[in-house]
């Protein structure tokens, strides 16, 4: 049996509704919950909400709500968005439920009793607005960045966690347990952080400023700082010191969190454990920041994009596949819907769809749809070779699914879906199945093919559950069963042969531009955005354009077409084309000037008159501006 796998996003402030980027954390601990189980793993997945501190007072006090009412409210919010992303955490922690406060209690008088915490008296730059205390580098010309007030210089006796005492075993056991805080380059920046001396932490606000929180157990006129409470709910959740739970699940413990809490989970959440006498977790897994137009997004920034939102317009696993494939876990990626329904008619709409309703649509037309046995005599002979192709993406998904690599564990997988499309363009089953005596290699085939097709169905699983489901179901398959098992899909040639397949199915409807246009407008306030980027193209597909360079030699107007224009041009040889560019070009300005043309283009009728290339223009809006060369070429000249 592999390791127990525990996973913990951050527990969400309720001072704001949930976004992309809650949603995106949350998904990656899902889809690393349902990796696990790949490997028949017991797993544990949580998250939650962070429900204390000056942040949540002051949001309440803005809708004229009680802590307490607003709190549950927000905290629901939270909760309930979860299920509706396919979200399937085993527990939903608020750092306001009674288990935990005795939790905090308890490591708190621990610590105390073991001499790491201390009183003493500070003296700090206070915003009374904000009730808090700035630091010098926090202030904007020594002023409040909010306010725009000078704080006032204020003492005050606190509570102090004798962080400094931890400062060299820390840095020793980052340097002796490299893959502690991973990627790497977040390792780095921790200890790059260490390499000043750490100040104690301040973990107490006096009761005058700040009431609701978690009373110290040593002292009731104060209370505790927000991060020393959220910290705890990581242990607190599974039944600390005593539950089942924590003991099979905590030495296996996994934090992800976005670069922006790195600190408090790589230095002062180690030290608390260390102090309390508890295991350090295994693993800090960091990810960068979804930006909108280069900038992080934030409710204060106004640029908050909603999950729900998305899911209503493009679906719920394309959502849940775009955010895994398109960011690179550890580094920052940029939001936009014409990105998401790129990467939604490329990879989803073309690439798998087609594979999918390609084959079934087979299997129903020269087998009935029932799956064809195979004679294992012809099929050697044939050496098809996908099981190999199978084989290595298993390997690499698995690979790089256990290092949080999810970009790269789905670019093995969709390696696999164009070897799978390649594959059928080879051995052409259409041709195959013209000639009756071919007919056990035609069922060798589709037997392959249906098999590629179960694997991708497991591997899928993880990120897009419902569509590996459904996969499964058309597949003839029980879409209850456990079908994503790692050491099931290492098995090749498992469908029954004589299995009922269901009707070939549309997986990925493509997304027309138009639509997501106008969801983008809804989104963003900003000036409107050019026009999408159509979806990629390689080398060789460009290169079957032939573009040359041509002059006009002359150009006359069309009676009854009011925007086209009669073109004679010279590339080399002579020819005739038809513009629409009559609106913006007199036919006489034309004369002698040279553009550029599809030279192999089909010919098209229009108006009458052969149009044999097509010119390029820059079309903004009604307006056409001709494309031009920078100096005089010979005409036939080609573009490169
Ligand atoms: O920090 N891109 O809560 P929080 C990617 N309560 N991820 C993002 C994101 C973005 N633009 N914006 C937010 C807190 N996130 C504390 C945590 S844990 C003991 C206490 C995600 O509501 C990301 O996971 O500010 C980030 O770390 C987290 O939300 C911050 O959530
Ligand atoms: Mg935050």
């Amino acid at each position: 049996m592999p390791e127990p796998f525990y996973i913990t996003t951050p527990i969400y402030y309720v001072n704001a509704r949930p976004h992309l980027g809650h949603a995106y954390t949350t998904i990656v601990a899902d889809v690393a919950t349902r990796f696990n189980s790949m490997t028949r793993a017991e797993t544990f997945f949580l998250t939650g909400t962070d429900e204390h501190g000056d942040k949540v007072v002051r949001a309440a006090k803005k809708e004229n709500l009680s802590p307490r009412v607003y709190v549950d409210k927000v905290s629901g919010l939270f909760r309930d968005l979860w299920p509706e992303l396919n979200i399937n955490n085993n527990y939903f922690i608020r750092t306001t439920d009674p288990s935990h406060i005795a939790v905090v209690e308890q490591i708190l008088q621990h610590i105390y009793d073991a001499g790491d915490i201390y009183f003493s008296e500070y003296e700090g730059m206070y915003c009374f607005g904000c009730e808090r205390f700035y630091t010098e580098r926090e202030l904007i010309d020594g002023k409040c960045p909010d306010h725009e007030t000078e704080p006032e210089i204020i003492q005050e006796s606190n509570y102090f966690f004798r962080m400094s005492n931890y400062q060299d075993w820390l840095i020793n056991y980052l340097k002796e347990n490299p893959e502690f805080i991973r990627p790497e380059r977040y390792k780095n920046e921790v200890l790059a952080f260490l390499r000043e001396p750490l100040e104690d932490l301040c973990i107490s606000r006096p009761k005058s400023r700040l009431k609701w929180g978690i009373s110290l157990p040593f002292d009731n006129e104060y209370v505790t700082y927000v991060w020393f409470d959220a910290l705890l709910n990581y242990i607190s959740a599974l039944g600390y010191p005593e539950g089942e739970l924590f003991k099979k699940f905590w030495p296996q413990a996994q934090h992800i969190v976005a670069k922006d809490i790195l600190k408090p989970h790589g230095i002062y959440w180690p030290i608390m454990l260390k102090a309390a006498g508890i295991d350090l977790y295994k693993h800090l897994n960091v990810h960068g920041y979804w930006n909108v137009e280069q900038s992080k997004m934030s409710k204060s920034l106004g640029n908050v994009v909603e999950p729900l939102e998305l899911t209503k317009i493009y679906g719920l696993d394309p959502f849940r596949f775009f955010l895994m494939r398109d960011m690179t876990f550890g580094l920052d990626s940029n939001f936009s819907e014409a990105a998401l329904v790129q990467r939604i008619n490329a990879d989803l709409a073309n690439d798998l769809g087609n594979l999918f309703s390609r084959i079934l649509a087979m299997a129903h037309k020269y087998f009935d749809g029932i799956v064809p046995g195979v004679d294992p005599k012809v099929e050697a002979q044939l050496q098809l070779g996908l099981e190999t192709d199978a084989f290595a993406a298993i390997t690499a998904f698995e690979k790089n699914m256990e290092t949080f690599a999810f970009h790269r564990a789905l670019m093995a997988v969709w390696e696999f879906i164009g070897q799978m499309n390649k594959y059928i363009d080879v051995t052409a089953p259409w041709e195959v199945a013209k000639k009756k005596s071919n007919s056990k290699q035609l069922q060798a085939l589709i037997y392959n093919l249906l098999e590629g097709l179960r694997i991708i169905s497991g591997l899928i699983y993880p990120v897009m559950p419902d569509t590996a489901k459904l996969m499964q179901k058309h597949l003839g398959l029980d879409p209850q069963a456990p079908f994503y098992l790692l050491d099931q899909l290492r098995t090749w040639k498992t469908i029954p042969p004589g299995t009922k397949l269901l009707k070939s199915i549309t997986l990925f409807p493509r997304i027309e531009v138009e639509r997501s246009d106008s969801a983008l407008q809804r989104q963003s306030n900003s000036a409107p955005a050019a026009p999408e980027i159509k979806p990629q193209v390689t080398l060789e597909e460009f290169a079957k354009l032939d573009l040359r360079v041509a002059t006009v030699i002359s150009a006359e107007a069309i009676p009854r077409a009011k925007k086209l224009l009669k073109l004679e041009i010279d590339l080399g040889e002579k020819r005739t084309i038809v513009a629409g560019i009559a609106a913006d070009y007199d036919p006489e300005r034309l004369i002698g000037k040279q553009i550029i043309i599809v030279a192999n283009l089909k010919p098209a009728k229009i108006m009458g008159i052969l149009s044999n290339g097509m010119l390029l223009a820059a079309a903004e809006g009604d307006r056409v501006t001709l494309v031009t060369v920078d100096g005089k070429v010979k005409p036939g000249t080609p573009i490169s």
